[in-house]
C-alpha cells in the first residue's frame, strides 16, 4: 500500500461554523475539499502519529465514501487506532460516549446534524477533543487557519474496508475497529435512569410515539425503548435511517416533525411523544394534547431530575445558552445552585462540564444534556423524561402545569427568517448593533426599553471571550427579545429572533404563545424591522 502526497490549494471557506463545517454536499465533492479539511484538523491538533480516534457519522449521503477517506487519510498521517461505528454509522452522543469511555485522542463526526441530507443538500464535519466535546473556539480557528493555506495532504492508496462486521483489521500500520454503535451508548442509558420503573410503566400500558426522522437515532430507540424498556412494537416510527432522512428535514419541531404533533394533537394521542434529529443530539417532547418548549423542558428536566438514579446527588449547576429562556434559571435558584448563561453552540458548556460546574444544559433550539457525555443528547433527555414520569406518575401536562405555577410560565418562541440575501442580513444585524445605545429608555408598543446590548462571553473556567454573540433587547417588564445570524445554514442567512415573555400568574398562563408575546413582535419589528426591510411578513420557522 502506497502513501500518496496530493497539494492542495487551501479553501478559504473552510471555517467552521457554530457546530464544525457544513457546506452544500456538492461542496464536499469538489475534488480535495474533504481531504483539505481533515488534514487541517489532524495537522492542526497536532498530527495523527501514534493516535487513536472515534469515527462515525449520521448516515446521510456521502457519509460512506467520507468514512472511506478519513480512514485511509488516518492511516497514512500515522494514526494508531479509528474506532468506527458499524456501517460508518454513530450518533453525535454515541460518537461523544465512545471518544470519553475509550480515552481517545478525540473523534470525527460526520453529520449536518438537523439539515436535510442528499446530493443537493448539506454534508458537514466536525472535531470532538479528547472530552469528547465539540472543540473549542481556539481549536476550530487553528483548523481554519491551516485549511485555507496552500498544502499537502496524505492518503493511503487501497482498496475500501469492509465496515460492516465488528471487529478488528489493519490497514497500513493502523488498526480499524469496528464497533456496535448502540450498544456502547445504551449500556450508558442503563446506568443513569430506572429502567426497571420505565419499564413497568411500559407494562401497565403507557403509550409512547417516537419519531426517529428516518436519522440516525432509530436504530438507538428500537433497542432501547422497544427493546430494554418494552415499548409496544410500533413505537419508534421512522427508525430505519436513509441516506436522504425520507426527502424529510430531520429536524425535531412542531414544523418537521408535523406528523407527530398531529397525531399528539390528536383524539388517540399516546401518552408522551418525541422526536430527535439527523445526528441524535436533538429533542423534542410532547405530552398528550400538549407541547413542552425546550426552555420548559430543560427546566422541567432540572426541577425532577434528582429521581433519576444517575442525578439522585443533585445537580451541580445548570447552564443555558443566553437565546433561551430564563425557566431554567429559576429552577437552579429555588435548587440553590449556580445557572450559567453561555452563547449558542454546545462547545460553550463543555469547560463548565469538565470542570464540574454544571450538571445540565440546555438550549432553545431542542437541545439537551448533561455531563454523561460532551454532546446534547435526544434520547437522553428522552429516557429522562420517561423517568421523570415513571416516577411521579403524573402525565406531561401536569407536571407542566405545577412546573408553571410554582415558578410562572415564560412564554417563548423562536422565529426564524430563512436564505435572506446575507447583505441584507449583516447590513439589519450592524444597524441594530449600532442603535444599541440609544435604545434604554425608548417606548415600543407600550413598553420601555430597559437594557440593550450585543452578548459578549467570558468563560467562568478558562477566562477565553467571545464577542457579538447576540443583540439582547430587554423591557422594563422582564420581556426581551434577541436578534442573531445562525452559524449552522448553507443558503444566505437565516435571522433568528428569540422572543420571551415572562407570566407569574397562574390565571394567565393558558394564553396562546404568540399571541402571549404579540407586545414583543412588535416591538422587535419596530426596533430591528426584519419585515421591513427584508420584505418577509411571516418567518419560515416558528418554533
Ligand atoms: C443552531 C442552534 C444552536 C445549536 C446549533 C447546533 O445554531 O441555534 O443552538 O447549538 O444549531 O445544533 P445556529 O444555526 O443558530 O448557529
Ligand atoms: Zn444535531
Amino acid at each position: 500500500m502506497q502513501i500518496a502526497t496530493h497539494r492542495s490549494p487551501g479553501f478559504p471557506d473552510q471555517k467552521p461554523g457554530t457546530s464544525g463545517l457544513r457546506k452544500k454536499t456538492r461542496v464536499f465533492l469538489t475534488p480535495g475539499y474533504l481531504e483539505n479539511f481533515v488534514q487541517a484538523i489532524l495537522d492542526a491538533t497536532g498530527g495523527a502519529g501514534g493516535r487513536t480516534y472515534v469515527l462515525g457519522g449520521d448516515g446521510r449521503y456521502f457519509n460512506d465514501r467520507a468514512v472511506q477517506v478519513i480512514l485511509r487519510m488516518a492511516a497514512a498521517n500515522g494514526a494508531a487506532r479509528v474506532i468506527v461505528g458499524r456501517g460508518g454509522i454513530l450518533s453525535t452522543p454515541a460518537a461523544s460516549n465512545l471518544i470519553r469511555q475509550r480515552a481517545t485522542d478525540g473523534g470525527i463526526i460526520l453529520s449536518a446534524s438537523h439539515n436535510p441530507g442528499g446530493i443537493d443538500e448539506d454534508f458537514g464535519i466536525k472535531f470532538n477533543t479528547p472530552n469528547g466535546g465539540p472543540a473549542p473556539e481556539s481549536v476550530t480557528e487553528a483548523i481554519f487557519a491551516r485549511a485555507r493555506e496552500t498544502g499537502e495532504f496524505r492518503i493511503l492508496e487501497t482498496q475500501d474496508i469492509d465496515l460492516d462486521s465488528l471487529g478488528e483489521t489493519t490497514l497500513g500500520g493502523m488498526t480499524v475497529e469496528v464497533v456496535d454503535p448502540v450498544a456502547g451508548y445504551a449500556a450508558l442509558m442503563e446506568t443513569l435512569f430506572d429502567f426497571a420503573a420505565i419499564r413497568a410503566m411500559f407494562a401497565a400500558g403507557f403509550t409512547m410515539r417516537f419519531d426517529a426522522m428516518h436519522a440516525v437515532t432509530g436504530p438507538y430507540a428500537t433497542d432501547i425503548l422497544e427493546g430494554r424498556l418494552g415499548a409496544a412494537p410500533g413505537t419508534v416510527i421512522n427508525g430505519t435511517p436513509l441516506p436522504d432522512f425520507g426527502g424529510g428535514h430531520p429536524d425535531p419541531n412542531p414544523t418537521w416533525a408535523a406528523t407527530l404533533m398531529d397525531e399528539m394533537m390528536g383524539p388517540d394521542a399516546p401518552d408522551f411523544g418525541a422526536a430527535s434529529d439527523g445526528d441524535g443530539d436533538r429533542n423534542m417532547i410532547v405530552g398528550r394534547g400538549c407541547y413542552v418548549s425546550p426552555s420548559d423542558s430543560l427546566a422541567v428536566l432540572a426541577e425532577h431530575a434528582a429521581v433519576a438514579p444517575g442525578y439522585a446527588r443533585g445537580l451541580a449547576g445548570v447552564a443555558r445558552s443566553m437565546p433561551t429562556s430564563a425557566a431554567a434559571d429559576r429552577v437552579a435558584q429555588a435548587l440553590g445552585i449556580p445557572a450559567f448563561e453561555t452563547p449558542t453552540g454546545w462547545k460553550f458548556f463543555g469547560n463548565l462540564l469538565d470542570a464540574g460546574r454544571a450538571t445540565i444544559c440546555g438550549e432553545e433550539s431542542f437541545g439537551t444534556g448533561s455531563d454523561h457525555v460532551r454532546e446534547k443528547d435526544g434520547l437522553w433527555a428522552v429516557l429522562l423524561w420517561l423517568n421523570i414520569l415513571a416516577a411521579t406518575g403524573k402525565p406531561v401536562a401536569q407536571l407542566l402545569a405545577d412546573h408553571w405555577a410554582r415558578f410562572g410560565r415564560t412564554y417563548y418562541s423562536r422565529h426564524d427568517f430563512e436564505a435572506v440575501d446575507k447583505a441584507l442580513a449583516d447590513a439589519l444585524v450592524g444597524d441594530l448593533r449600532a442603535a444599541l445605545p440609544g435604545l434604554p429608555g425608548r417606548e415600543v408598543a407600550g413598553m420601555t426599553v430597559a437594557t440593550a446590548d450585543d452578548f459578549a462571553y467570558t468563560d467562568p473556567v478558562d477566562g477565553s471571550t467571545s464577542a457579538q454573540q447576540g443583540i439582547r433587547v430587554v423591557f422594563a417588564d422582564g420581556s426581551r427579545f434577541v436578534l442573531r445570524l445562525s452559524g449552522t445554514g448553507t443558503e444566505g442567512a437565516t435571522l433568528r429572533l428569540y422572543l420571551e415573555r415572562y407570566e407569574p400568574d397562574p390565571a394567565r398562563q393558558a394564553q396562546e404563545v404568540q399571541a402571549a408575546l404579540a407586545p414583543v413582535i412588535a416591538a422587535a419589528e419596530e426596533i430591528a424591522g426584519i419585515a421591513a426591510r427584508t420584505g418577509r411578513t411571516a418567518p419560515d420557522v416558528v418554533t
